[in-house]
């Protein structure tokens, strides 16, 4: 069954055509990096315009790739949640009249799930075997940990109460003088500096031991940097040492919470899945796979770590039960929980 996805809940345009869930007949993407660094953050009106912009000429270059035409595709998976409602409103209304013109199924997909489904779909052949595993989702807008009691059925364990942790490691790397999305340039800076050279506080949230909060976080960074004399002050050293020990700090923060849930929990969980943009940093990878050495622990591959349509091609096969006709009004929905697919 061959599934064409399209991705435009934030700042990355994709489309992909994926024949049953797992084999990539080819993929576009275009990023929109360029547009909004100069803000320093998405600016979604700005998103909207380059995502009308860049989609049919995206479709065209995906069929060619593949060589394939229209009249190949099966059904149409969109991601119709949660992100930016005008941004979602573009791709959805590309795949609800491709739906229509083709007399093919749509599958609407949670962008959500789907970050989890691409840590699943390089293990996974036909079946989802995902029974008693746990999911964390740390990508620019979500920050989320999950019991996943069987594939489709989800429970919240925690959640950020303010900041992502792509958002945060974006903020502090605006701090560092890092150009927007900047978690990725923040490791690689982070790989020059010493990690215990500024100790930074832990996030702790009373009463709420499975929830991350990091905003405080972010301003103790913040203060960190005028006690240096403020960001003109700072040598080269100093950054790298800063990036390093944020990161340490992150990546800690993480850790604990899952370390803290696996101690407490009788029913021990089977796996752990872990999607999102920032779940491809390296130091958070080596951290948690020391820690989960009882679990089986899948990341998502690399490529597939920030937005992208093939999770969203992947999983809407696995998900083409809940299809719909796309000529009845489906809404785009900025808010999805997972506890709702
Ligand atoms: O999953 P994604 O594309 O966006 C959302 O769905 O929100 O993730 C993008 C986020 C950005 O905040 C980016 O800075 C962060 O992931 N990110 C990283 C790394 N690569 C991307 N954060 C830390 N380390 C990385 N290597
Ligand atoms: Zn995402």
């Amino acid at each position: 069954m061959l599934l064409l996805g399209i991705e435009s809940t934030c700042d990355e345009t994709a489309v992909a055509l994926v024949k049953d869930g797992q084999i990539v007949l080819a993929e576009s993407i275009s990023s929109q990096s360029d547009l909004h660094a100069v803000y320093n953050g998405v600016v979604p009106e700005l998103a909207c315009r380059r995502h009308i912009d860049v989609l049919v000429p995206l479709l065209h270059e995906t069929l060619q790739r593949a060589q394939c035409s229209l009249s190949d595709v099966d059904a149409l998976a969109c991601a119709t949640g949660p992100g930016l409602v005008g941004a979602l409103l573009v791709g959805w209304c590309a795949a609800k009249t491709l739906a229509i013109a083709l007399r093919k199924p749509m599958i609407p997909v949670n962008h959500v799930e789907a970050h989890l489904y691409a840590a699943m779909m390089t293990s996974q052949t036909q079946t989802l075997d995902c029974t008693n595993s746990l999911g964390l989702v740390l990508s620019g807008g979500h920050t989320l940990f999950l019991h996943i009691e069987h594939f489709g059925k989800y429970s919240l364990i925690g959640q950020t109460l303010d900041d992502a942790l792509g958002e945060c490691f974006d903020k502090v790397a605006v701090m560092l003088g890092l150009t927007y999305p900047g978690g990725a340039k923040l490791e690689a800076l982070a790989k020059s500096g010493d990690p215990d050279t500024f100790p930074l506080p832990l996030p702790k949230i009373k009463g709420r031991p499975y929830d991350f909060s990091f905003s405080g976080l972010k301003t103790a960074f913040m203060h960190l940097i005028a006690k240096l004399g403020g960001p003109n002050a700072l040598t080269s050293c100093d950054r790298g040492d800063l990036a390093a020990s944020f990161q340490k700090t992150a990546v800690n923060a993480i850790a604990t919470v899952v370390e803290r849930y696996l101690k407490a929990s009788k029913d021990k969980p089977q796996r752990l899945f872990l999607g999102g943009g920032v779940t491809s940093n390296q130091a958070l990878r080596r951290r948690l796979q020391t820690l989960c050495v009882d679990l089986e622990v899948h990341f998502a591959p690399r490529e597939l770590c920030v937005d992208n349509a093939v999770m969203i091609a992947g999983l809407g096969y696995h998900c083409r039960h809940r299809s719909i006709d796309a000529a009845k009004n489906l809404a785009v929905r900025a808010r999805w929980p997972l506890t709702e697919v």
